[in-house]
């Protein structure tokens, strides 16, 4: 019984690897499919998996809450694919970080910061998630210029991504590979939760870049001005005190004074 229902798992796994026009898949999708996860990440991502029970699927979020919660301001719900499973505020572990990552992620996709494989080179463009397209720079999608709440919807579906060969390079949320994903992680036992787990980290950094990397004017991650900044606030945040001064601070056990962010 348990072996027919595992092998029925095996079957529809292996369907969904080898299957799909490979075409329409993203580069992310591309190396997840052929990513094969060693004997030792496989064990690292199960114990990753049975420590967090606890991520709940976004729409089941989204049915239990009544709808003036769904979209409400402050209580963002995930708008990317990785948020089938991730929170809205995904980062958690590193006080003196989180919030600023978690400030980012509103208008910068997770896949500029987390996909980032080696030898590739990608045109980060700001693109809708709903609809898969790239859009039109508009400088008033940059938090720079976002007074009102209501600035901060205007952006919600709308972030900073990467682009390879003229295509987005990340799963949009309303993808089949993202719904897949989703059935596959709710209805998984937790043999199949960490293959998929496995597979879904293979390609992607875990600890994602430095502030630095994006905060210098020499060779930025992020190339501002072509994203439809101004010049002159490009340079100020390339310059920023904030970021300049986590990169003194790298070690976890210092304490951040305020009186050390105005040195
Ligand atoms: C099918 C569910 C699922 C999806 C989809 C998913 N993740 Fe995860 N992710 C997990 C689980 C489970 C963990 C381990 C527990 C944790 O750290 O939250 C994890 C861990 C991580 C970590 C920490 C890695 C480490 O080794 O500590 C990062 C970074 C991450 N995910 C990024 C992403 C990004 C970026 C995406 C989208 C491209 C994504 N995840 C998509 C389930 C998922
Ligand atoms: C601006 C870059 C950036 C963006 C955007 C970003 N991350 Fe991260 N992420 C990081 C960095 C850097 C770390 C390493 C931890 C740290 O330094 O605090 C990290 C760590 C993580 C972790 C490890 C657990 C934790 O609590 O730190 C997870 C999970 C994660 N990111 C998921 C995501 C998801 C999901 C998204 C999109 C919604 C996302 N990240 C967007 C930079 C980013
Ligand atoms: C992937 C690139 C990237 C990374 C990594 C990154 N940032 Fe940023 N940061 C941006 C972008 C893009 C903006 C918005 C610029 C704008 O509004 O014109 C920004 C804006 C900011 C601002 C607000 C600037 C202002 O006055 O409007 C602060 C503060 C900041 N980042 C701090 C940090 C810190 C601290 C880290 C590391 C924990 C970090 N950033 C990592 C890209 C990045």
């Amino acid at each position: 019984m348990c072996i027919e229902r595992n092998g029925l798992h095996w079957l529809g796994w292996l369907l969904w690897m080898v299957g799909g026009p490979l075409s329409a898949a993203t580069l992310y999708e591309q190396q997840v499919k052929t990513f094969r996860p060693d004997a030792e990440t496989l064990a690292e991502a199960r114990e990753k998996v049975e420590k967090h029970r606890d991520i709940v699927i976004r729409d089941d979020i989204d049915a239990r809450l009544p709808h003036f919660h769904r979209r409400g301001p402050g209580l963002k719900r995930g708008e990317t694919f990785c948020q089938t499973c991730h929170l809205a505020l995904p980062h958690t572990r590193k006080l003196r970080t989180r919030s600023f990552l978690n400030m980012h992620s509103r208008y910068i996709a997770c896949g500029t910061c987390h996909f980032r494989p080696e030898g590739v080179t990608f045109r980060y463009r700001w693109l809708d998630l709903r609809r898969g397209e790239a859009v039109e720079v508009d400088a008033r999608r940059f938090p720079s210029r976002r007074e009102t709440v209501d600035d901060w919807r205007f952006v919600d579906w709308i972030k900073i991504a990467p682009f390879f060969s003229g295509e987005p390079a990340v799963p949009l949320p309303g993808s089949d590979f993202a719904r897949e994903v989703g059935r596959r992680w709710r209805d998984g036992d937790l043999d199949e939760r960490t293959r998929l787990q496995a597979r879904l980290h293979g390609p992607l950094e875990a600890k994602g870049p430095e502030c630095g990397d994006c905060h210098r004017v020499e060779a930025p991650l992020l190339d501002l001005e072509a994203l439809g900044e101004d010049p002159e606030t490009a340079r100020r945040v390339y310059r920023h005190s904030v970021p300049q001064f986590f990169r003194r601070y790298r070690e976890d056990d210092q304490r951040i004074r305020i009186i050390d962010i105005l040195r």
